[in-house]
């Protein structure tokens, strides 16, 4: 798939995934191939730290939900991915899903993809949260299509933030751009 959209909120219909899906529009709607995936309800396990993913070039913790999903993102163009503000940070499913792509960095599985950072906070630390998410796209050598923050408290709050659905808008048109160049 060309683009896949990640929101690492356990908040299935959360704010984050509401954001995320937002980018995702336009691409849908010229047709590009895209997928959501939310962590909500999946089994991420932590990094163990162990090292052995530098031999084996893949996570060796079996039983969860992460290969799956890490499959995903190796085989997709423009990763959206998004987290809920928690401590002024991502939250902790998504840090535990980027902590084990530490395995697909040994030989830069991830290296020339798009990505596009996305937080939701009720008031504050989506810049920090943000942060960290560019931290792992640039770690990985994604380059950067932009980062979306919004505002919101109960879930579906962040669709009354104008200025975040609008800048959806205006990074999910780049996707559009990106994969579906005129050649007029
Ligand atoms: C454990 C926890 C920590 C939070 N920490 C912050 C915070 O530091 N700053 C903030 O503005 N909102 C904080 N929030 C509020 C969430 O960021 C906010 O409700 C967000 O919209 C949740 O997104 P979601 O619906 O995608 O899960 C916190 C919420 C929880 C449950």
């Amino acid at each position: 798939m060309k683009v896949l959209g990640l929101s690492g909120s356990m908040r299935k219909d959360g704010n984050t995934a509401l954001l995320v899906k937002e980018i995702l529009k336009p691409g849908e709607a010229a047709g590009i191939e895209t997928e959501f995936v939310s962590l909500a309800g999946k089994k991420i396990l932590p990094c163990l730290g162990c090292g052995k993913c530098k031999e084996k070039k893949w996570c060796v913790i079996e039983g969860d939900d992460w290969g799956a999903i890490a499959q995903k993102m190796i085989d997709c163009e423009v990763l959206v991915i998004g987290s809920p503000v928690y401590y002024y940070d991502v939250c902790g499913q998504l840090k535990n899903f980027i902590d084990r792509t530490y395995s697909l960095y040994h030989d830069r599985k991830l290296a020339g993809r798009r990505g596009i950072a996305v937080a939701v906070n009720a008031s504050a630390g989506a810049d920090r949260a943000v942060k960290t998410i560019e931290g792992f796209l640039n770690s990985h050598e994604l380059a950067s299509l932009g980062a979306v923050t919004g505002k919101g408290f109960t879930e579906g709050e962040v669709m009354d933030d104008d200025n975040a659905m609008a800048h959806a808008k205006v990074v999910g048109d780049k996707i559009v751009r990106l994969l579906r160049p005129r050649h007029d």
